[in-house]
């Protein structure tokens, strides 16, 4: 296809999307006092409480590090952005927001809905996938009242947030676990449901969908993602660079979100 015509489609088939990274918020979905980085400055962080991204600082020229929660004199946990290639980190503690890194530039990401940052495949993916909730564990969470997460993946399975990290449990005995009563419990009280992930063709790895570089008329600032002409990819363009994005498995790229989504999801709009 002649370079012309690409970039006419793209003006005709073309959405420019709302969604940006300064409409994010660091903490939406983050439980109280928990750590969330700061990707453009690793000596900054922030502390979430009541969904609200509270800005801190490192003493000491220290370095955030969003695993251990806490600030370190070695820098070696911070984000760095090779220039050369694109890239994606998911955001510590977060499930759902990650770093894209665009030729050199972190752009922050949050997937659309439930859906989770699956750091095996370096895109969003069904929560069922993934299975996050490092997101509800605090290193400040009171062994006097200890904090329980149901699995997305399993009726069987939950976890407990100790010392800030999630442990995973399972229930024995045929019991499931009951997310009310935070104990296991017979099928029939516990009401757990697992929805079932369409069957996909083939099983993704990350170099499948990994994004990449391409050649397309981009503005020369701002961040934008328009669409392709296969629904489950979309361009994104970031301070005149463009890149080809390829959604997860079962996902499909929604114009009006600028974000993979489940195909239910997109139409449950109109
Ligand atoms: C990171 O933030 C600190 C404190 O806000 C500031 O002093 C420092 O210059 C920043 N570093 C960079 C590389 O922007
Ligand atoms: C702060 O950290 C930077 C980068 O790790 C280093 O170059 C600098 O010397 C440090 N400054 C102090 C006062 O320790
Ligand atoms: C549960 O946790 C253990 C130890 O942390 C780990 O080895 C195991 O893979 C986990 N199991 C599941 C199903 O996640
Ligand atoms: C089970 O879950 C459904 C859907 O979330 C809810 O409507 C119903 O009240 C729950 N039943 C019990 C016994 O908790
Ligand atoms: C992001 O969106 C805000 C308001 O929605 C807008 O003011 C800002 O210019 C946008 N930034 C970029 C880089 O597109």
């Amino acid at each position: 296809m002649n370079r012309h015509y690409a970039i006419g489609l793209l003006a005709i088939i073309g959405f420019i999307a709302a969604a940006n990274s300064t409409s994010i918020n660091l903490c939406d979905g983050v439980a109280d006092n928990i750590f969330v980085a700061d990707i453009t400055n690793c000596s900054n962080y922030y502390i979430c409480v009541n969904g609200e991204a509270i800005a801190q600082q490192c003493r000491y020229n220290y370095s955030f590090n969003g695993k251990t929660q806490s600030c370190e004199a070695s820098d070696a946990s911070c984000l760095s952005c090779d220039p050369s290639k694109l890239s994606s980190v998911g955001l510590e503690r977060t499930c759902n927001k990650y770093a894209l890194c665009f030729a050199g530039t972190p752009v922050l990401q949050e997937c659309a809905d439930d859906l989770q940052y699956n750091p095996n495949l370096n895109a969003c993916d069904y929560p069922q996938n993934v299975d996050c909730v490092a997101n509800r564990c605090s290193i400040y969470d009171s062994p006097d009242s200890i904090v329980y997460a149901p699995s997305q993946t399993s009726c069987t399975k939950y976890f407990v947030c100790m010392n800030g990290q999630p442990q995973n449990q399972t229930c024995v005995g045929g019991l499931q676990f009951n997310a009310v009563s935070n104990q296991c419990d017979r099928p029939a009280n516990a009401n757990c449901t697992i929805a079932a992930i369409p069957k996909s063709r083939s099983s993704q790895t990350a170099a499948q969908i990994a994004p990449r570089m391409v050649d397309i008329n981009c503005p020369s600032v701002g961040i934008q993602q328009i669409a392709h002409q296969n629904l489950n990819q979309y361009y994104m363009c970031v301070n005149g660079k463009g890149a080809l994005m390829t959604c997860a498995a079962n996902l499909f790229f929604d114009k009006d979100m600028g974000a993979c989504r489940r195909k239910e999801d997109i139409l449950k709009k109109y």
